[in-house]
């Protein structure tokens, strides 16, 4: 096991779209378990491969209801209920958080380490959690949901220091 190195914004693989993984394998497997010691030495609620550099479609999280570490492998939302305006942040936008807008419920149909499909649902940090690593996967951020003027300041912001202009 090792911790991974987390890609932070401005670096590219995190803009592109995942590929799906069509076969369970032991790379896959050990990447699964490296993203969760990653993960938890962070530390964060969920991590997704492409923040750690590799563009597949898998994702981990722990949404802090006892249950531990769980594998999201090819997910996908299939519904999303409600609206909830929660203080997010993420690790490859490290120490800044947002008030961000998202629908409160979620379901997501994914399989696990095993190939078998696993549902996971929920409102609260899970809803939050499930929706925000998916949207990773899809090249997504989560300052991508923020309102139109808000997200060109930040941005703006984010480059500068990026740059080092601060
Ligand atoms: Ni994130």
């Amino acid at each position: 096991m090792a911790i991974l190195p987390i890609r932070t914004f401005g670096d590219p693989v995190l803009r592109m779209k995942t590929k799906p993984v069509d076969e369970i394998d032991d790379a896959v497997r050990s990447l699964v378990k490296d993203m969760i010691e990653t993960m938890y030495a962070a530390p964060g609620v969920g991590l997704a491969a492409n923040q750690v550099g590799v563009s597949r479609r898998i994702a981990v999280f722990d949404a802090q209801d006892g249950l531990g570490a769980r594998v999201m492998i090819n997910p996908e939302i299939v519904e999303t209920s409600g609206q909830f305006v929660y203080d997010e942040g993420c690790l490859s936008i490290p120490n800044r958080y947002w008030e961000i807008e998202r629908p409160a419920f979620a379901r997501v149909v994914a399989l696990d380490l095993d190939g078998n499909e696993v549902e996971y649902a929920g409102d609260g940090l899970m809803g939050r959690v499930l929706q925000h690593e998916v949207a990773h996967l899809e090249g997504g951020l989560l300052i991508d949901e923020l309102p139109k003027r808000v997200r060109k300041a930040v941005l703006r912001e984010l480059r500068d220091e990026n740059l080092g202009l601060k």
